[in-house]
């Protein structure tokens, strides 16, 4: 059996990452994340386009999309290296979501629903370690390894005023992909305010019985 392609889409802290992790693992198959790869690249000059800011961090640190000719490039790019995946963080917008369908075609359109108010919780509570990459919620899922812990960060966007700002840009740029696929009757919704092991049953339930 050929491999799964997924989108998973949710607005920020809605628990793709989360998520996408078990997907990964489960279904042996990429994690291909626009956010993960823009952080690992938050330095470069694009200056080039001559847009209002000359690197990707800029964007970023602002709560603000990074200009699609960047984000395209990285996608295809990964696309093109990966047969079953899962895609995390993009489309972001109806012109990405047109550029996607150029590059591949999708088996699923998963969505995960979360309301505003539990986003913001997520979001300002969320820990990384950097030695693994592995989240963490200070309240909701916290490390019980003490080394682990000590060596936790956040987010340089996940400060409240940035994270309101992220939601902003959600609905405004995000939320007509969501009418997208809809509309086109290609997806799936699942309760993603539910306890993370309950969600992960559910999406293993959904791509198992559509792909
Ligand atoms: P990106 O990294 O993609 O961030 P995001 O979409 O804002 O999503 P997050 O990673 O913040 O949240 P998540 O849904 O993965 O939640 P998580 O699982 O961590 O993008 C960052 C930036 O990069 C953008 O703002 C933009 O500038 C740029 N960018 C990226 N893609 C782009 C694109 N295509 N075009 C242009 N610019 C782009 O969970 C969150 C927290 O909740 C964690 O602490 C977790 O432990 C907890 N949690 C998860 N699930 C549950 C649960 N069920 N119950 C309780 N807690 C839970």
């Amino acid at each position: 059996m050929a491999q799964p392609r997924i989108l998973i889409l949710g607005a920020p802290g809605a628990g793709k990452g989360t998520q996408s992790a078990k997907i990964t693992d489960h279904f042996d198959i990429e994690h291909i994340t626009t956010g993960d790869a823009l952080r690992a690249n938050k330095g470069i000059d694009i200056s080039h386009l001559g847009l209002e800011y000359d690197t990707p961090g800029e964007y970023m640190d602002a709560g603000e999309l990074v200009p699609d000719e960047v984000v395209n490039e990285i996608v295809d790019e990964a696309l093109s290296q990966a047969d079953g995946f899962v895609l995390d963080g993009y489309p972001r917008n109806l012109e990405q979501a047109e550029e996607l369908e150029s590059m591949t075609k999708l088996d699923l359109v998963l969505m995960l629903d979360v309301s505003e108010d539990e986003l913001v919780h997520r979001l300002t509570g969320r820990r990384l370690d950097p030695e693994t990459g592995d989240i963490y919620h200070v309240e909701y899922n916290p490390p019980e390894d003490d080394e682990v812990e000590e060596r936790l960060v956040q987010r340089d966007d996940d400060t409240e005023e940035t994270v309101k700002e992220r939601l902003r840009v959600y609905r405004e740029n995000t939320e007509p992909v969501i009418d997208h696929y809809e509309d086109a009757g290609a997806l799936e919704r699942v309760d993603g305010e539910q306890a993370p092991e309950q969600v992960w049953e559910d999406v293993r339930e959904t791509i198992e019985t559509t792909t």
